[in-house]
């Protein structure tokens, strides 16, 4: 999605903003640009593309100056194209990088048009330019002509605003999307997401909605939505700049992969007594609400959507509580029926989807009892609007395929579970087996990360196919749904997944030599059913791949490639079982040479609906 960084320094700031953007280019992007002012005079250069094609015109073509604006852009207004890229630009005097939406940018863009504003973009950004121009020309300096033009608005959006009649100031908004302001030494930045910045900074502000900040070299003043001056607190990040590289590994994806066990490790650190899940992991407070929940209401999207589907069968299996999960986009548009004394969870790796976001807020207003976030990032919008908070520690995730943060993901949830479980009569000895397991996991998906070069030589039958069928039964079919999310996403394979009892009724229809079937097949009471659908597919010809702990039970053939996955209790057997799914879809992708860890048209972050 969008990024935006901004610089005001003693020193030459193109390359900190083009590091800053090549830092950004995880978050999914499809153009890029850069406006600073030299002396009196502003100056843009824009490229459709990755970072690079702007670095490279930037390099023939250097731009001078102390004071900058830089972005990428991912479509919402306008197809991709350089006249849509950002900085948009008013008559040479402002410019304006822009995240999120202007709601009313066409009633606004009509007025402006009126006044004799030309539009060069489709962007609805173009319109904040001009507004900004337009009350400059009433007589406003640029912080008061931001404030009166951002009145105006309607939407959620988060700016960085220059112009060369203020050369020694950058002035920033935050109104519904994320914007950080980096601390130097007579030096200071913007961004959308701090990993812009870690390379010139490790201390930073967090906007709050509303505010406004007028950044200058020395000199910062932030003020509120109702226009007062508000000091807000400086967070040291633990992060470094060298936590965005990719080591010795060829992607992100494949670090990412690898970084599993340590990830959850970190996840499980302090959270396990010798026997319970420790007292108020969940914070201050949480305990007694844990005490009263009688239901639980999840709602998450993508891949968090998908760990929600998981953590709905531990809640119901172990605790016997109702639980529902539902797309938040789906959720915060349609009438619901609230549970009776029901907890809400949300899960985003992020904190930022739009769409969790606006379901959160809706159902704040429900009579839920309270709401808990499981998330990955700490200062994120859901954390800050939700009751209670269950961080997981996966560290920064640059491919846009979510792999650790989904795993990080399951095991707070089933930490999630048992702490509620004390409150919900869990049988003691059946919640320190699973302590003991959860405990075990970072060692046993070390091990499952041993099938990765099997599983390289696996993705040789799935290269060529246009299609794959995913199935699994129980909590692992929620995995079979992430094993095809993940093909589709990175390699460009149409994928689906069923639970594997629903293959008789439809899909079978699509079995033959060019649709491969790929099962998770864990040896548990359902096994010997799954056995059943696994001959559905033999008679018909169909190539099977099959993840198992149980190989012996299974039966290799040439047309059946089975592969043994370690052996865990059943309840954390769809974490393990993700492993080989995440290596399956990477490999694969490898092989069809596509962009790995930034796939076509996706985006780490979605802050727009
Ligand atoms: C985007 C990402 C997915 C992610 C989804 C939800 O589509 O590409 O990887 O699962 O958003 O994101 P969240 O941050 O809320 O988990």
């Amino acid at each position: 999605m969008c990024g935006i960084i901004g610089a005001i320094a003693q020193r030459p700031v193109e390359p900190i903003l083009i590091e800053g953007l090549r830092r950004l280019e995880y978050r999914g992007y499809d153009s890029a640009g850069l406006a600073v002012i030299d002396g009196s005079e502003l100056h843009r250069q824009r490229a459709v593309g990755k970072v690079e094609q702007l670095a490279q015109r930037l390099a023939e073509a250097p731009l001078a100056g102390h004071l900058g604006i830089a972005h990428t852009r991912w479509a919402t207004h306008g197809k991709p194209s350089e006249a849509n890229a950002h900085p948009h630009l008013s008559e040479d005097r402002v410019a304006v990088v822009h995240n999120g939406i202007i709601e009313n940018y066409a009633e606004l863009r009509e007025q402006l048009t009126q006044k004799g504003y030309h539009f060069a973009s489709d962007t609805d950004t173009e319109v904040i330019a001009h507004q900004i121009m337009e009350e400059m020309r009433q007589g406003l300096q640029l912080l008061d002509a931001v404030r009166s033009a951002t009145a105006k608005f309607k939407g959620a959006y988060a700016l960085g605003v220059i112009s060369p009649t203020c050369p020694d100031r950058l002035i920033a908004v935050r109104q519904g999307s994320p914007l950080v302001i980096g601390l130097g030494i007579s030096e200071h930045f913007i961004a959308s997401d701090i990993q812009a910045l870690l390379p010139v900074t490790q201390r930073f502000i967090y906007l709050e909605n509303g505010d406004l900040a007028e950044v200058c070299g020395d000199t910062l003043r932030i003020l509120d939505a109702q226009g007062s001056p508000v000091d807000r607190p400086v967070h040291q990040s633990g992060l470094s700049a060298g936590s965005a590289d990719r080591g010795q590994f060829r992607h992100f994806m494949l670090k990412e992969i690898h970084e599993q066990p340590q990830a959850v490790a970190e996840t499980l650190e302090g959270r396990l007594g010798t026997d319970a899940v420790l007292d108020g992991i969940l914070g201050p407070g949480s305990e007694e609400l844990l005490a009263r929940v009688r239901s639980v209401q999840i709602l998450a999207c993508g891949t968090s959507y998908h760990a929600g589907l998981v953590a709905s069968l531990w809640i119901e299996g172990l605790l016997g509580l109702p639980c529902r999960v539902e797309v938040a986009s789906e959720f915060r548009y349609r009438r619901h029926a609230v549970m009776p004394d029901c907890l809400l969870v949300t899960i985003s790796q992020s904190g930022e989807t739009a769409d969790t976001l606006a379901a959160l807020r809706r159902a704040k207003t429900e009579g839920y009892l309270g709401s808990v976030s499981v998330c990955n990032v700490p200062e994120s919008s859901l954390v800050r609007e939700s009751d209670l908070v269950l961080m997981t520690h996966a560290g920064p995730e640059i491919g846009v395929a979510s792999t650790k943060a989904f795993t990080t993901q399951l095991v707070a949830l089933l930490l999630f579970t048992l702490s509620l479980g004390r409150h919900q009569g869990l049988d003691a000895t059946l919640a320190a087996s699973l302590v003991d397991h959860l405990r075990a996991l970072p060692k046993m998906l070390e091990r499952a990360l041993e099938l990765d070069a099997p599983i390289e030589q696996l993705s040789t039958l799935l290269a060529d196919k246009h299609n794959a069928l995913f199935l699994g039964r129980g909590g692992h079919y929620p995995i079979a749904l992430e094993g095809a999310l993940k093909l589709k996403e990175i390699s460009y394979i149409h994928a689906e997944a069923y639970p594997a009892g629903e293959l008789k009724h439809g899909p079978l229809a699509l079995v033959d030599a060019d649709m491969p079937v790929i099962v998770v097949a864990p040896n548990n009471r359902l096994l010997e059913k799954l056995k059943s659908n696994l001959q559905e597919v033999r008679a018909r010809g169909g190539e099977l791949l099959v993840f198992t702990d149980d190989p012996e039970a299974l039966g290799a053939d040439a047309h059946t490639h089975v592969l043994s996955v370690p052996s865990i209790d059943d309840w954390l057997s769809p974490i393990i079982h993700t492993i080989p799914l995440q290596l399956l879809a990477y490999h694969t992708a490898v092989l069809k040479g596509t962009d790995v860890d930034q796939p076509r048209n996706l985006a780490k972050s979605v802050t727009v609906e």
